[in-house]
Protein backbone atom coordinates (compact mmCIF):
# COMPACT_ATOMS: atom_id res chain seq x y z
CA UNK A 1 0.00 0.00 0.00
CA UNK A 2 1.29 3.50 -1.04
CA UNK A 3 -0.60 4.84 2.37
CA UNK A 4 -2.96 3.54 4.92
CA UNK A 5 -5.07 5.38 7.54
CA UNK A 6 -5.65 2.27 10.47
CA UNK A 7 -8.58 3.43 12.99
CA UNK A 8 -8.15 6.79 13.10
CA UNK A 9 -10.24 8.75 15.27
CA UNK A 10 -9.73 13.07 16.02
CA UNK A 11 -11.29 14.51 18.64
CA UNK A 12 -11.52 18.33 20.00
CA UNK A 13 -12.53 19.63 23.41
CA UNK A 14 -14.78 22.10 23.81
CA UNK A 15 -13.48 24.47 25.50
CA UNK A 16 -14.31 24.74 29.14
CA UNK A 17 -16.28 21.47 29.16
CA UNK A 18 -15.37 18.11 29.17
CA UNK A 19 -17.48 17.22 25.84
CA UNK A 20 -15.45 15.63 23.13
CA UNK A 21 -16.95 16.71 19.37
CA UNK A 22 -15.93 13.33 17.48
CA UNK A 23 -14.34 14.63 14.10
CA UNK A 24 -13.17 11.43 13.04
CA UNK A 25 -14.48 7.93 14.36
CA UNK A 26 -12.33 5.07 13.84
CA UNK A 27 -11.54 5.57 10.11
CA UNK A 28 -9.62 3.19 8.07
CA UNK A 29 -8.56 4.22 4.54
CA UNK A 30 -6.29 2.38 1.77
CA UNK A 31 -4.47 3.86 -1.08
CA UNK A 32 -3.13 1.87 -3.67
CA UNK A 33 -0.16 3.00 -5.62
CA UNK A 34 -1.58 5.03 -8.67
CA UNK A 35 -4.83 5.52 -7.28
CA UNK A 36 -7.19 8.02 -7.61
CA UNK A 37 -10.13 9.05 -5.55
CA UNK A 38 -12.10 11.61 -4.37
CA UNK A 39 -14.09 12.67 -0.59
CA UNK A 40 -17.25 14.49 -0.37
CA UNK A 41 -19.15 15.23 2.24
CA UNK A 42 -20.83 18.28 3.86
CA UNK A 43 -18.97 21.36 5.23
CA UNK A 44 -17.33 20.46 8.72
CA UNK A 45 -18.06 16.85 8.08
CA UNK A 46 -13.65 16.53 9.16
CA UNK A 47 -12.66 16.27 5.35
CA UNK A 48 -9.63 18.77 5.97
CA UNK A 49 -8.99 17.06 8.69
CA UNK A 50 -8.72 13.87 7.60
CA UNK A 51 -6.45 15.02 4.52
CA UNK A 52 -4.06 17.11 6.79
CA UNK A 53 -3.85 13.61 8.81
CA UNK A 54 -3.06 11.75 5.58
CA UNK A 55 -0.25 14.62 4.88
CA UNK A 56 1.16 14.26 8.34
CA UNK A 57 -0.13 18.30 8.86
CA UNK A 58 -1.85 17.02 11.86
CA UNK A 59 -1.84 14.25 14.30
CA UNK A 60 -5.01 12.07 15.06
CA UNK A 61 -6.59 11.35 18.63
CA UNK A 62 -5.85 7.80 18.13
CA UNK A 63 -4.58 5.20 14.98
CA UNK A 64 -1.89 5.09 12.77
CA UNK A 65 -0.44 6.56 9.17
CA UNK A 66 1.22 4.82 7.64
CA UNK A 67 3.44 5.99 4.13
CA UNK A 68 5.38 3.91 1.72
CA UNK A 69 5.27 1.02 4.73
CA UNK A 70 6.31 3.67 7.57
CA UNK A 71 4.33 4.47 10.30
CA UNK A 72 4.50 8.32 10.63
CA UNK A 73 4.25 8.41 14.40
CA UNK A 74 7.72 6.20 14.56
CA UNK A 75 9.58 9.14 12.76
CA UNK A 76 11.18 12.43 14.81
CA UNK A 77 10.11 15.89 13.56
CA UNK A 78 13.40 15.57 10.76
CA UNK A 79 12.65 12.77 9.42
CA UNK A 80 8.98 13.04 8.95
CA UNK A 81 9.38 16.49 7.19
CA UNK A 82 12.04 14.59 4.91
CA UNK A 83 9.06 12.11 4.39
CA UNK A 84 6.68 14.76 3.95
CA UNK A 85 8.77 16.87 1.52
CA UNK A 86 9.74 13.84 -0.93
CA UNK A 87 6.49 11.35 -0.79
CA UNK A 88 3.57 14.44 -0.58
CA UNK A 89 2.37 16.77 -2.50
CA UNK A 90 0.28 19.53 -1.40
CA UNK A 91 -2.25 21.81 -3.17
CA UNK A 92 -4.90 23.99 -1.41
CA UNK A 93 -8.04 25.88 -2.58
CA UNK A 94 -6.49 28.86 -2.35
CA UNK A 95 -3.19 28.46 -4.20
CA UNK A 96 -0.82 30.08 -1.91
CA UNK A 97 1.83 31.36 -4.24
CA UNK A 98 3.97 34.27 -2.99
CA UNK A 99 3.15 37.62 -4.36
CA UNK A 100 6.33 39.22 -4.69
CA UNK A 101 7.77 35.94 -6.53
CA UNK A 102 7.19 35.30 -10.20
CA UNK A 103 5.46 32.29 -11.39
CA UNK A 104 9.06 29.88 -11.62
CA UNK A 105 10.31 31.48 -8.43
CA UNK A 106 6.79 30.10 -7.05
CA UNK A 107 7.54 26.61 -8.27
CA UNK A 108 11.20 26.20 -7.74
CA UNK A 109 10.75 26.87 -3.99
CA UNK A 110 10.71 23.21 -3.12
CA UNK A 111 13.26 22.60 -4.96
CA UNK A 112 15.94 24.96 -3.37
CA UNK A 113 16.28 23.14 -0.07
CA UNK A 114 17.32 19.79 -2.12
CA UNK A 115 20.71 19.24 -1.22
CA UNK A 116 21.86 17.22 -4.15
CA UNK A 117 22.71 19.06 -6.87
CA UNK A 118 21.76 15.99 -9.59
CA UNK A 119 18.28 15.99 -7.79
CA UNK A 120 18.00 19.55 -7.64
CA UNK A 121 18.76 20.31 -11.76
CA UNK A 122 16.37 16.78 -12.12
CA UNK A 123 13.61 18.95 -9.96
CA UNK A 124 14.10 21.95 -12.65
CA UNK A 125 14.03 20.40 -15.67
CA UNK A 126 11.14 18.49 -14.38
CA UNK A 127 9.49 22.19 -12.91
CA UNK A 128 9.94 23.12 -16.75
CA UNK A 129 8.43 19.79 -18.15
CA UNK A 130 5.43 20.75 -16.33
CA UNK A 131 4.90 23.83 -16.92
CA UNK A 132 4.63 23.47 -20.46
CA UNK A 133 2.53 20.02 -19.71
CA UNK A 134 0.21 22.98 -17.95
CA UNK A 135 0.33 25.43 -20.97
CA UNK A 136 2.16 28.09 -18.51
CA UNK A 137 5.72 28.45 -20.44
CA UNK A 138 4.59 31.72 -21.43
CA UNK A 139 3.71 33.15 -17.92
CA UNK A 140 6.74 32.16 -15.95
CA UNK A 141 8.56 35.57 -15.76
CA UNK A 142 5.05 37.09 -13.95
CA UNK A 143 3.68 37.17 -10.75
CA UNK A 144 0.97 35.70 -9.14
CA UNK A 145 -1.50 39.17 -9.38
CA UNK A 146 -0.62 39.18 -12.94
CA UNK A 147 -2.35 35.87 -13.60
CA UNK A 148 -5.50 34.44 -13.49
CA UNK A 149 -6.92 32.24 -10.78
CA UNK A 150 -7.07 29.20 -12.86
CA UNK A 151 -3.32 29.82 -14.04
CA UNK A 152 -1.83 30.43 -10.15
CA UNK A 153 -3.79 27.10 -9.34
CA UNK A 154 -2.52 25.01 -12.05
CA UNK A 155 1.20 26.71 -11.15
CA UNK A 156 0.35 25.36 -7.77
CA UNK A 157 -0.38 21.86 -9.14
CA UNK A 158 3.16 21.86 -11.07
CA UNK A 159 4.94 23.06 -7.21
CA UNK A 160 3.69 20.27 -5.42
CA UNK A 161 5.19 18.11 -8.19
CA UNK A 162 8.41 19.24 -8.63
CA UNK A 163 10.00 16.97 -5.92
CA UNK A 164 8.08 14.31 -7.43
CA UNK A 165 6.10 12.83 -4.57
CA UNK A 166 3.47 9.65 -5.16
CA UNK A 167 0.80 11.05 -3.60
CA UNK A 168 -1.15 14.17 -3.99
CA UNK A 169 -3.34 15.62 -1.86
CA UNK A 170 -5.53 18.58 -3.04
CA UNK A 171 -8.09 20.01 -0.65
CA UNK A 172 -10.88 22.01 -2.80
CA UNK A 173 -8.28 22.45 -5.98
CA UNK A 174 -11.19 24.41 -7.57
CA UNK A 175 -13.36 25.74 -4.75
CA UNK A 176 -12.34 29.28 -6.19
CA UNK A 177 -12.05 28.69 -9.63
CA UNK A 178 -15.06 28.98 -12.29
CA UNK A 179 -16.71 26.26 -13.91
CA UNK A 180 -13.76 26.22 -16.96
CA UNK A 181 -10.92 26.38 -15.05
CA UNK A 182 -12.27 23.96 -12.55
CA UNK A 183 -12.34 21.69 -15.47
CA UNK A 184 -9.45 22.57 -16.39
CA UNK A 185 -7.62 21.84 -13.24
CA UNK A 186 -9.76 19.06 -12.55
CA UNK A 187 -8.59 17.30 -15.78
CA UNK A 188 -5.07 18.28 -15.18
CA UNK A 189 -5.26 15.95 -11.75
CA UNK A 190 -6.90 13.11 -13.55
CA UNK A 191 -4.49 13.20 -16.72
CA UNK A 192 -1.66 13.46 -13.99
CA UNK A 193 -3.00 10.99 -12.31
CA UNK A 194 -2.72 8.37 -15.21
CA UNK A 195 0.74 9.88 -16.54
CA UNK A 196 2.90 9.74 -13.85
CA UNK A 197 3.61 7.47 -11.08
CA UNK A 198 0.70 9.50 -8.66
CA UNK A 199 -1.79 9.15 -6.81
CA UNK A 200 -3.99 11.54 -6.18
CA UNK A 201 -6.70 12.09 -3.30
CA UNK A 202 -9.14 15.46 -3.60
CA UNK A 203 -11.47 16.66 -1.08
CA UNK A 204 -14.47 19.16 -2.72
CA UNK A 205 -17.96 19.83 -3.10
CA UNK A 206 -17.61 19.66 -6.94
CA UNK A 207 -19.42 15.84 -7.87
CA UNK A 208 -18.11 17.25 -11.48
CA UNK A 209 -14.42 16.68 -10.09
CA UNK A 210 -14.65 13.67 -7.64
CA UNK A 211 -16.46 11.87 -10.92
CA UNK A 212 -12.54 12.59 -12.78
CA UNK A 213 -11.48 10.24 -10.03
CA UNK A 214 -11.52 6.30 -9.64
CA UNK A 215 -13.19 6.44 -6.86
CA UNK A 216 -15.60 8.55 -4.49
CA UNK A 217 -16.01 8.36 -0.38
CA UNK A 218 -18.14 10.37 1.43
CA UNK A 219 -17.97 11.65 4.93
CA UNK A 220 -20.28 11.83 7.48
CA UNK A 221 -20.74 11.48 11.33
CA UNK A 222 -17.23 10.89 11.44
CA UNK A 223 -17.30 7.63 9.10
CA UNK A 224 -16.06 7.15 5.94
CA UNK A 225 -18.22 5.15 2.98
CA UNK A 226 -17.32 4.23 -0.50
CA UNK A 227 -19.89 5.87 -2.52
CA UNK A 228 -18.86 5.33 -5.97
CA UNK A 229 -18.08 3.03 -8.22
N1 LIG B 1 -8.46 23.33 15.95
C1 LIG B 1 -9.74 22.99 16.08
N2 LIG B 1 -10.36 23.05 17.27
C2 LIG B 1 -11.64 22.70 17.43
N3 LIG B 1 -12.42 22.24 16.42
C3 LIG B 1 -11.86 22.16 15.20
C4 LIG B 1 -10.51 22.52 14.95
N4 LIG B 1 -10.24 22.31 13.65
C5 LIG B 1 -11.38 21.85 13.10
N5 LIG B 1 -12.35 21.75 14.03
C6 LIG B 1 -13.72 21.28 13.79
O1 LIG B 1 -13.66 20.04 13.12
C7 LIG B 1 -14.74 19.92 12.21
C8 LIG B 1 -14.24 19.46 10.87
O2 LIG B 1 -13.50 20.50 10.25
P1 LIG B 1 -12.90 20.34 8.80
O3 LIG B 1 -12.21 21.61 8.48
O4 LIG B 1 -12.11 19.11 8.72
O5 LIG B 1 -14.23 20.18 7.91
P2 LIG B 1 -14.40 20.09 6.35
O6 LIG B 1 -15.18 18.87 6.05
O7 LIG B 1 -13.09 20.25 5.68
O8 LIG B 1 -15.32 21.36 6.04
P3 LIG B 1 -15.36 22.31 4.73
O9 LIG B 1 -16.07 21.52 3.67
O10 LIG B 1 -16.17 23.49 5.19
O11 LIG B 1 -13.96 22.68 4.38
C9 LIG B 1 -15.46 21.26 12.21
O12 LIG B 1 -16.64 21.14 12.98
C10 LIG B 1 -14.49 22.19 12.86
O13 LIG B 1 -15.16 23.20 13.58
MG1 LIG C 1 -12.25 21.72 4.45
Amino acid sequence: MLAELQNISKNYNQPGSDIHNIILNQISLQIAEKESLAIVGPSGSGKSTLLNILGTLDQPTSGKVILNGIPVNSLDEKKLATLRNQFIGFVFQLHHLLPQLTLIENILLPVLPVSDKVQQKMAIERAYTLIKRVGLTKQIHQRPLQLSVGECQRAAVVRALVNQPRLLLADEPTGSLDAKNAGQVGQLLAELNREQDLAVVVVTHSMDLAALMGKTYRLTSGKIQLILP
